[in-house]
Parts: structure tokens; sequence; C-alpha cells
């Protein structure tokens, strides 16, 4: 069956780092948000902010943090995608319920919105032309990105995302076969024929690419990828913002 436009537009997502000098449209931006805003939401909570940042010294010092990431500074947009329970705080004390607990499933359920939102955020971007980048990168030191855009307590700074006009062409990265993804009933242990398979499709991929040439396959890039602790203050920092308390 033929791909509808927006499922061609899905299949061809590929993270953009490098911008033109051109600013998004008049307007362009809040289109963007009302569209993240348009994603389906646990409980209807709306649990995300989303702040904007335009101070380059702001820029430089999250893009530092970030490891160094200069697209963060270069983009013609760099958003910061909050988790947000500060709002529902405010509303569960306004009508008499008293301040809201930290339970692990409202940390849960707001990370999710934050996901969701956000990739709404980069489709309706890249419907319009526009590219992006999410920077997971801002939790290497989250408490920069705090300080830089004074969140307060109960508003987590999960990922970034860079947009703008993209200035080269960046190719699409093969995903797994549907197969892998997709189980049948019950639960598939990864069919190691079709892994190799992947594998193959991968390293081709990783060689004749434009730019980052790597002579990898993708169990090897991944499993290098997972080695080693990754951001060991994360669930430290979260309870101190009041997310995942119990
Ligand atoms: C939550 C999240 C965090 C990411 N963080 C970064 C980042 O800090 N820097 C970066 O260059 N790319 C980042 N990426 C982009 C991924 O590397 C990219 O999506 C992945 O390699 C697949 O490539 P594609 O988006 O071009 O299909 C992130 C993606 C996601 C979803």
């Amino acid at each position: 069956m033929a791909l509808t436009a927006t499922q061609q537009l899905q299949i061809n997502h590929h993270s953009v780092r490098r911008f033109l000098d051109k600013p998004l449209d008049p307007g362009q931006l809040d289109t963007l948000i009302s569209c993240g805003q348009a994603a389906a939401t646990s409980s209807f909570i709306q649990a995300y902010s989303v702040i904007r940042v335009t101070r380059p010294e702001a820029r430089q010092a999250i893009a530092m943090a970030a490891g160094g990431q200069v697209w963060i500074e270069k983009a013609a947009e760099f958003l910061v995608f909050c988790a947000d329970l500060r709002r529902i705080n405010q509303i569960c004390e306004a009508v008499g319920k008293g301040e809201l607990e930290g339970y692990s499933e409202h940390g849960l359920a707001a990370v999710i919105d934050v996901a969701l939102m956000g990739q709404n955020v980069m489709l309706a971007a890249e419907s319009q032309g526009l590219g992006g980048v999410f920077i997971g990168g801002i939790r290497n030191q989250p408490e920069v990105v705090v300080e830089q855009l004074e969140l307060p307590h109960r508003v987590v700074p999960l990922f970034g995302m860079c947009l703008g006009w993209p200035d080269a062409n960046t190719e699409v990265k093969p995903r797994m076969p549907v197969e892998s993804i997709l189980h049948q009933e019950r639960y598939q242990e990864l069919d190691p024929d079709r892994l190799a398979d992947y594998d193959e499709q991968m390293s081709k991929y990783y060689v004749g690419r434009g730019a980052n040439v790597k002579l990898t396959d993708w169990s090897h890039a991944t499993a290098q990828a997972m080695q080693g602790k990754k951001r060991e203050h994360m669930l430290d920092f979260l309870r101190s913002k009041g997310f995942f308390v119990c």
C-alpha cells in the first residue's frame, strides 16, 4: 500500500545538525508548539513546559555542558523540553487537595507526555521543511540548564531540540526490520539471522554516509554506546526536584 504524505514524512525523518543562518517564519514556532500540545497526554495533565532559549551566553553554556554540541549555538531555535509537575502542584493546592506527592507514576506520566509532545513538534517542523535534532546531552549537567533557565522545583529539563532550515542533506538511518520490533501475540527473542542482515545493512550505511564515517555495525555501535554508567546523577537530580520520590 502506498504511504500517505504523513507516513512518507515520518519514514524520511533524519536528525539535522547543520542549519542555514535564517530564522523561522513569523508565528511558525507558536504553530509548532500548538502541534506539540495536540499530542495525547496522560489523564489530560499536560505536564510539560518548553523553554525557548535565544540568549547566546545561555546557548553557549548549555552547548558546553552537553559535550560541545555546537549546533545548539547555531540553530535558529533551541528549545528545552521540561517535565512540569509544578503547575499541577499549584492547582492541587489551589483546589484544596494539598501538595502533590512525588509518585513515580506522576513522574513517568510527565516524562511520557513530554516525549510525545516533542516528537509532535519535530514532525510538525519537518512537515514545513525544517530540520532538527533532539538533545539528550542537556542531561550531562542538568544543573547548568536549571541555572541558565531558572527552572524552579518540580520542573526538570529532559531534552533539548535544535530546529532550523537544513544546510545539508543527511541520510535516513535504516531502522531494524519491523519483524524484530512487532511481536505476534507473545515476545519473540531476536532472530540472529535477521540481526546479521541488519548489521550488514548498518555497516554499509556507516561506511557510505557523507559524514562521521564509521567501521562498525549496529550491534557493535550500540553495545559500545551502552558501556559504563551514564549520567549517574540523574536519579538524585530528579528526586531533588520532586520527581520519583515515592
Ligand atoms: C531523546 C533523544 C536524545 C538525543 N540526544 C542527542 C544529542 O544530545 N546529540 C545529538 O547529536 N543527537 C541526539 N539525538 C539524536 C539521535 O542520535 C538520533 O535520533 C539517532 O541517531 C537516529 O538518527 P536519526 O534521528 O537521524 O534517524 C537524540 C535523540 C533522542 C530521541
